[in-house]
């Protein structure tokens, strides 16, 4: 007997009294590898990327992953394979994304810190567009692309001052926020784009925050942009796309964020409502695409009773998935082989030397030490967020494909850690 565990997520699901990802065992994938151990299905990021493609059906689209979310070549290029362009946010970025297959014309910047050697790097790789966020950065990216011969793509990030109704560290549209334009200023920042040498005006975008579960804040800002694009294109600059950004929340605890393809359909219509259905769109999805496709598989260590709480201490930690001890955010946490025995109430927490390193508050499980437990939704923000913090190696990854289960990143040893310091010599 099959059966899903987390609604809309086919790919995960348990075979009779074991946990599958696809149609590999993810007991056998952690004895094989060890644990702390990320594992991926390419058959539900490929699901989530079919959901946008759906919503866009008949339109100039260019979906951009943004690859902040799980930046793991073997991920890249599920999403390049399958002619995504990608959004990055540092040279660094754009070295992997190229690795993995990217075409550089499809490859967006975004981010508010831009240094000169990143904008010339991107520059010389031929990226698509830099989405700038001030006007200070409008001068700097014009001298370098002067110094290169070159004239450089931009989009302005505009703050359509909406509230995306989410996490505070994670809403990005409002005005006391460090990203963007601010909209009463857009026009103004646009003409002075366009006065610049070595820059030529492309288009517009805007991102208001991440894990949004509801359609009005996209809608607000939706409306918000299109009135700036009129005003921009009144004051003769033209804009050639419209960059809608990411956002797109996932279920993680009975969340229930719209679909992407319902999203757009509703998005899509006041475009064309307000003429501007035809026009060449980008969206920078980044969570939606990836987060409900990766499980991190944990064993417990052990079980700590104690007075007020019961303590499962597991091997994977605050420095392999940061998300609860930083944003308090809530994974669930099933086990891989469940046990027909009492459950019990338990904080799930990590090694590491802080009370802040907990992975999941008073869960009710049946566990033993020695057991596997699968932490869901890990697939976004929690690899490409991981440290070495207690000079822990960074966990080994799989992309699970059908049967198969490749590597796509060996555990990190400390040989790893340890082979960019050196001692003082004496
Ligand atoms: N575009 C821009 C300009 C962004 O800043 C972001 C995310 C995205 C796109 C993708 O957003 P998404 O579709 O993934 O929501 N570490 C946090 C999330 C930080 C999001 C930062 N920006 C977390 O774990 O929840």
């Amino acid at each position: 007997m099959t059966s899903s565990i987390l609604p809309g997520q086919p790919q995960l699901a348990y075979r009779g009294e074991q946990l599958f990802s696809e149609d590999v065992s993810l007991a056998a994938l952690a004895r094989e590898h060890g644990t702390p151990l990320y594992v991926y299905s390419k058959a539900s990021m490929l699901a989530a990327l079919a959901a946008y493609q759906r919503g866009f059906a008949g339109r100039r689209v260019q979906i951009c992953y943004a690859m902040k979310a799980n930046s793991s070549l073997g991920v890249l290029q599920v999403f390049a394979q399958a002619g995504c362009g990608f959004d990055i946010v540092s040279g660094g970025e754009l070295v992997r994304v190229l690795a993995a297959g990217a075409v550089p014309a499809q490859v967006i910047f975004s981010g508010v810190g831009k240094t000169r050697a990143e904008m010339k790097q991107a520059l010389q790789a031929g990226i698509g567009c830099f989405n700038v966020e001030s006007e200070a950065e409008l001068d700097v990216l014009s001298e370098v692309a002067v110094a290169l011969g070159l004239r450089a793509p931009v989009s302005l990030r505009v703050n359509p001052n909406v509230d995306p109704k989410t996490h505070p560290y994670i809403s990005t549209g409002l005005k006391g926020n460090k990203f963007g334009i601010a909209h009463e200023e857009a026009v103004r920042a646009y003409r002075h784009a366009a006065g610049l040498p070595g820059l030529k005006v492309v288009g517009i975008d805007c991102h208001i925050g991440s894990q949004i579960t509801e359609a009005t804040p996209y809608l607000d800002a939706m409306d918000r942009v299109l009135d700036l694009v009129a005003d921009i294109e009144a004051a003769g600059i033209a804009i050639h796309h419209i960059d809608f950004g990411g956002g797109l929340g996932i279920n993680y605890n009975g969340d229930t964020p719209p679909a992407a393809d319902a999203l757009w359909s509703q998005l899509l219509a006041k475009l064309d409502a307000r003429g501007y259905g035809q026009r060449q769109l980008m969206v920078e999805p980044g969570r939606s695409l990836v987060g409900n496709a990766g499980v991190c598989l944990t064993e417990v260590l052990y079980l700590k009773p104690g007075e007020q709480k019961n303590f499962c201490i597991v091997d994977a930690a605050m420095n392999d998935l940061p998300r609860p001890a930083m944003y308090q955010a809530y994974h669930q946490i099933v086990p891989v082989t469940p046990r027909h025995a009492d459950d019990t109430l338990y904080d799930v927490v990590g090694p590491v030397c802080e009370s802040g390193d907990w992975i999941g508050h008073d869960r009710t499980l049946a566990v033993q030490a020695g057991d596997l437990l699968a932490v869901l939704s890990a697939g976004a923000y929690c690899m490409s967020m991981a440290s070495n913090y207690n000079s822990r190696g960074r966990a080994a990854e799989i992309l699970v494909d059908g049967l198969q289960a490749h590597v796509i990143r060996q555990r990190e040893t400390i040989e790893d850690q340890l082979r960019h310091e050196t001692l003082v010599p004496r």
